[in-house]
């Protein structure tokens, strides 16, 4: 994730031109035809039509810190989706009651510690890169995956499904699923990237991405095993979600959320951490949350779980901009999503992308980090059960 006040005034501009460009769909033969040739379909900005990019195009524009959704493998079945909710299937806005179960919550938050996640993310910086194109990219996939079974045995969930999420690259995205006691409830998410970027050589250049975005993966594995040591057994079906290719235009967390509202799956809300465990030494510590692209009622249950579960207050974020992370997936297809980040933007890790974004870094704190892990779990109880 890397958000600029460029993309916050690009956002301002585009918001006033929505629908503006008549959208000729492309046809399937065409992007087949263009995809084979090695070009990437991208778009860039609200309610602009997408456009064709080559593969080094691409990676000017995400060194350059622009964002955008790169559709390739998911423009005909937004379309599909598009379609259906013109003739009908209007998503209904959710509302949420206050945090009510503050005792079973409390026993568990308690038994959540940083020490775990900083083992998970040892493991997780010691791959070289974890780019979504690279082998050891795989190999991180692979481990989380493992890891998530792991935790499963341990606490003798044979119910808890692991699975992997193919694409057309050699990563996996990673679905852990606890399922509920009612299949019919809409599904309580929770997501965090997997992947990491060296701008400079992103196939082999190092790319520890220790808090882009290794945090929001080892607080997701510290909740989701909080959760089972507490023997945790939702009406709801929670699910743990690992992205792949967030960095190369949210293409993991895009193609799982499509294919949800595609095969009609009811999400009764999102919760994405994407960067948990930096703020600018000096500044106020909060749980900034982003302002746009989100769930207005689900944010507002977000931060009542703050001020109930957490030791930092909320903070509101300056805006992300579009498709600044992986809950800008699940908000266009019309899924509730809140996104806490580390930090108000520019308080916020700049040392990300690179060689240097390790757990080093001053300002890097795993007590702050462990407070998103802790709204994490406390999310997917109030939610699930
Ligand atoms: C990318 O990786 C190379 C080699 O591992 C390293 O020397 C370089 O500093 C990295 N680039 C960035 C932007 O960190
Ligand atoms: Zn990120």
């Amino acid at each position: 994730m890397m958000k600029s006040l460029l993309s916050t005034l690009l956002l301002l501009c585009t918001l006033v031109s929505v629908n503006a460009v008549p959208v000729v769909p492309l046809s399937t033969t065409d992007i087949k035809a263009k995809s084979a040739q090695g070009l990437r379909l991208l778009t860039l900005a609200e309610g602009v039509a997408p456009v064709w990019k080559t593969e080094s195009e691409v990676l000017d524009l995400i060194r350059g810190g622009k964002k955008f959704f790169d559709v390739t493998e998911t423009y005909e079945v937004e379309l599909k989706i598009a379609s259906a909710r013109t003739s009908g299937d209007v998503s209904i806005q959710q509302t949420y009651a206050a945090p009510s179960h503050q005792t079973a919550v409390k026993a568990i938050l308690a038994t959540m510690t940083s020490a775990n996640m900083q083992t998970y993310l040892t493991t997780l910086t010691a791959f070289n890169n974890r780019y979504y194109k690279s082998a050891t990219g795989a190999s991180a996939s692979t481990w989380i995956a493992n890891t998530a079974k792991d935790i499963a045995t341990k606490y003798g969930r044979t119910d808890v499904e692991v699975s992997l999420f193919a694409h057309s690259f050699v990563q996996s995205s990673i679905i852990v699923r606890i399922p509920g006691t009612n299949t019919a409830n809409p599904r309580v998410l929770l997501g965090a990237h997997m992947d990491s970027i060296n701008l400079s050589n992103p196939t082999s250049g190092r790319a520890p991405g220790a808090d882009d975005d290794g945090t929001g993966t080892v607080n997701l594995l510290e909740a989701y095993r909080a959760l089972l040591q507490g023997n945790f057994r939702p009406t709801s079906t929670v699910e743990f979600q690992f992205y792949a290719a967030e960095e190369a235009g949210l293409l993991g967390s895009q193609a799982i959320a499509t294919k949800y509202k595609n095969d009609g799956v009811a999400v009764r809300g999102h919760y994405q951490l994407d960067m948990t465990g930096y703020f600018k030494p000096g500044t106020k510590e909060v749980m900034a949350l982003a302002p746009d692209y989100i769930d207005s009622s689900l944010n507002e249950f977000t931060k009542l779980l703050i001020t109930a579960y957490a030791s930092i207050p909320w903070g509101t974020d300056l805006a992300c901009g579009y498709a600044c992370s992986d809950h800008a997936s699940f908000n266009k297809v019309g899924y509730p999503t809140t996104y806490p980040f580390e930090a108000v933007t520019g308080n916020d890790n700049q040392l990300i992308h690179s060689a240097s974004d390790t757990t080093s870094v001053s300002g890097f704190s795993w007590s702050h980090s462990l407070e998103f892990a802790k709204v994490a779990a406390a999310f997917a109880y109030e939610l699930g059960i």
